[in-house]
């Protein structure tokens, strides 16, 4: 089990998917929450920080219990903060130093840099640098323009580097954390997801015994894969509800409800499709449309949870990067750009206790997990799909015309990713329907119909976002198609704007 403690750097979250990887088990708490007991730890990593160790609000805490007592690998912020507390000199460097650059020397014999060689490419990014080292340390490795790039102090097992091991850009980075992490605090590579399972299913019987719990899927990953663990644990006992709110994909309703029971999963399909059309007449504020999505899927999945008795617990599909108690999520006010529903956020009069299956894990982990209790790609491959679903993909007002003109749309678009092998290259693609008219000619006639833009983004978490170089050919066929097949529809358009400043969905 390592720590991580955050400074604040963007990377810190990189930090802990990079020594799981390695199978090793890790975990981020805020620099000024240190754990009473770290026992249980068997490394601590330091993360990289937006502040300077000169500055008057920089993050100081008590390192009396790791530094020299367990093994301990600084990085950047950390590495300077390790310096400047122990009677080294940090300064501002002459440069600020971004991007690249290559180790020039390396000391010989060194367990710590086992199999990295001279010249091997590092990722810097800070503005102060170790001028002079710590006490007792001991110079491993230097760039161009980096003397004290890697340090150790004599005696322990406390290491710092000022280049960031975690990032793809520093080439044998991964090396290096498994030098630290196996060879140096001597961890077991033991952190696997069929590791996960066996402990999670076993725990989930402990907590839960013959109690009744319910949960709602969305067709998406990661309620599913929470599904999937507890009905291994729990068994018929799972009550899952699958609520179809009429802003499903294509025949999506019936296929993913078929897929569930396939899977063996006790679940109920809620055709709740005119209760929300209701709910949504007239109605075009994109966020008034997502208040009202979110009130009516919580009173349906009230009514469905009513129906059976003595429910204890509500199951949640909620991930490790949601609960994570970040310096940057709780530092500032953020400003409310959209207001979010997911399954799953209820609310306290429901009365139940919480489980959630896969709290500690991060997306690429939750479909890991999936692949190892045999699930399919059909479910584990699926792009995300917003919880208000093509509620917010046709701007204005919603009407039941308007979803089945965007259905059949979405539906070329996506078959098409799918037969050009396109659609595992892209991390969320959809069609927006606009509120816009435009004259058009087809055979003799004219026209005066509908407009729809296809997005297809790359991203890793839906923060930041590109839109993706698609074939011409692939956007030739696709319009054709859209065009020649959708009643109502005159014109397509293709979304070249990246995250910031839009966003993925259009409202
Ligand atoms: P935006 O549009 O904010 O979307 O760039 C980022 C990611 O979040 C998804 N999204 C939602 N997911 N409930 C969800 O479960 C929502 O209300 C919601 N709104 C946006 C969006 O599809 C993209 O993956």
């Amino acid at each position: 089990n390592v720590l991580i403690l955050d400074f604040g750097s963007q990377y810190t979250q990189l930090i802990a998917r990079r020594v799981r990887e390695l199978n090793i088990y890790s975990e981020i708490k805020p620099y000024n929450k240190l754990p009473e007991d770290l026992s249980k730890y068997g490394a601590v990593i330091l993360s990289g920080s937006p502040f300077s160790v000169r500055g008057e609000d920089a993050p100081c805490p008590d390192l009396s219990k790791i530094k020299g007592k367990k093994a301990l690998l600084a990085i950047c912020y950390g590495a300077q903060y390790l310096a400047h507390a122990n009677g080294g000199n940090v300064a501002p460097s002459a440069t600020r130093e971004y991007g690249r650059a290559n180790l020039s020397y390396i000391k010989a014999d060194e367990h710590f840099l086992n199999g990295i060689r001279k010249g091997s490419q590092v990722w810097m990014s800070h503005s102060d640098t170790i001028k002079d080292l710590p006490e007792k340390a001991v110079r491993l490795a230097s760039t161009h323009d980096v003397e004290n790039a890697a340090f150790k102090i004599g005696g322990e097992n406390t290491y710092g580097i000022q280049f960031h091991p975690e990032v793809y850009h520093t080439k044998d980075g991964t090396q290096l954390l498994k030098n630290f992490l196996v060879n140096i605090a001597g961890l077991e590579q033991d952190w696997t997801p069929d590791a996960f399972v066996d402990t999670t299913v076993e725990e989930l019987k402990q907590k839960i015994g013959d109690d009744k719990v319910i949960l709602g899927l969305s067709g998406g990953v990661d309620s599913s894969v929470a599904a999937m663990l507890l009905h291994k644990a729990i068994g018929k006992h799972l009550y899952c509800i699958f609520v179809n709110n009429g802003l499903l994909r294509k025949n999506e309703f019936e296929d993913v409800l078929h897929q569930y029971k396939d899977m063996g999963l006790n679940v109920k399909g809620v055709d709740a499709s005119a209760r929300f059309l209701d709910a949504l007449e007239g109605e075009s504020d994109p966020e008034k449309k997502r208040k009202i999505i979110g009130r009516v899927f919580i009173e349906v999945f009230d009514d469905e949870a009513h129906q059976i008795e003595n429910v204890k617990w509500l199951a949640q599909g909620t991930i490790y990067p949601d609960r994570i108690e970040s310096l940057s999520a709780s530092g500032g006010p953020s400003a409310v750009i959209k207001s979010h529903h997911n399954v799953g956020g209820l609310p306290d009069y429901m009365n139940l206790k919480i489980v959630e299956p896969l709290h500690l894990l991060f997306k690429d982990e939750v479909r890991r997990v999936g692949k190892s209790i045999g699930m399919e790609d059909f479910i584990l491959g699926r792009h995300p799909f917003p919880g208000p679903g093509l509620g917010i993909r046709i701007l204005g007002d919603i009407t039941k015309e308007k979803v089945s003109i965007l259905q059949e749309v979405d539906a070329i678009f996506i078959e098409g990713l799918k037969k050009w092998n396109l659609y595992d290259k892209v991390w969320q693609a959809g069609a927006m329907l606009l509120p816009v008219n435009s004259v058009g000619v087809m055979g003799d006639e004219r026209t005066y119909e509908k407009c729809v833009a296809l997005r297809a983004v790359e991203s890793t978490d839906g923060m930041t976002a590109d839109w993706v170089n698609l074939p011409y050919e692939f956007l030739q066929k696709t319009s054709n198609d859209i065009i020649n097949k959708v009643k109502g529809v005159n014109r397509v358009v293709y979304d070249i704007s990246s995250k910031p400043p839009a966003t993925i969905e259009w409202e």
